[in-house]
């Protein structure tokens, strides 16, 4: 099985395949789960600016444009960007030129480089792990700080360290185990290769969020029931289990 550098490498080189890698019970109940949260926090999206960070293939990006709000789109892998614009143009319907979204090819590292950033966003999207896969992660939420006005919401996603402890304990060797309580991090992937991503305790997340300026204010697991009604119901409970954790953050 091949191994890659960094999860952008492997993003880039799975891109035409991933949407149809998400299309199962436990993904459509996850994208399911997040609307119905940012549609609780968020009561209309028109005209607010939101920055989706590791945008991938698109999908939250073309759904917040959807609901009428102006979008930049971070992104470090190249074909991942290339499905993304191919999408929204499709989806929308018109010329990319015309549609709110600026595209931007870098890690979440380097926005600086790129983006005057002071409080310029209302919400900042970190869907489908991002943090579990930065390489710096400090100068990342620094960034992300920097970026979001008093009050903005983050909607996130990240591997659950406890889930990651969990498996090594039980299908695991001695050297998955200490490989893991010493790097916190694991080799994750699918068929077509694998890459080494970071994972996070439930007070990890709330600890770090606190350190940059935002409070948690909602972690829950994601997609934890077989039915959208009781992921949500029972999502709190099962921060300690599940393989990846949902969480709100506020800029206070
Ligand atoms: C699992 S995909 C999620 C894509 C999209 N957010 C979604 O939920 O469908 C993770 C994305 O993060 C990107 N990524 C990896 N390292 C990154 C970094 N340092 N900064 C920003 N994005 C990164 C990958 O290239 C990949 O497209």
């Amino acid at each position: 099985m091949r191994s890659f550098r960094s999860s952008s490498d492997y993003y880039n080189s799975i891109a035409n395949a991933y949407d149809n890698m998400y299309e199962d019970i436990y993904w459509t109940i996850a994208k399911q789960q997040i609307k119905v949260t940012i549609e609780k926090h968020i009561f209309s999206m028109s005209g607010l600016s939101v920055i989706d960070i590791g945008g991938g293939t698109g999908y939250w990006s073309l759904w917040t444009l959807k609901k009428g709000a102006k979008v930049v789109f971070v992104e470090p892998a190249q074909r991942m960007i290339e499905q993304a614009k191919e999408k929204i143009r499709k989806e929308m319907g018109m010329d990319l030129r015309e549609v709110p979204i600026e595209f931007i090819n870098c890690p979440a590292e380097d926005l600086d480089f790129h983006l005057h950033l002071e409080e310029k966003f209302d919400v900042i999207l970190l869907l489908g792990d991002v943090l579990s896969y930065v390489d710096n992660l400090g100068k990342t939420m620094e960034n992300i700080s920097r970026a979001t006005k008093k009050g903005a919401l983050v909607f996130g996603t990240v591997d659950n360290y406890l889930s990651y402890l969990k498996d090594v304990v039980i299908y695991g060797s001695w050297e998955d185990y200490s490989y893991l309580v010493n790097h916190r991090k694991l080799p994750i992937g699918s068929e077509y290769g694998t890459f080494e991503a970071g994972a996070f305790e439930p007070a990890e997340i709330e600890n770090i969020f606190e350190d940059y300026g935002f409070k948690v204010i909602e972690l829950s697991a994601l997609s934890s029931m077989p039915s959208l009604e009781s992921s949500i119901k029972y999502g709190k409970y099962f921060i300690f289990e599940s393989e990846h954790l949902f969480f709100v953050a506020k800029k206070v």
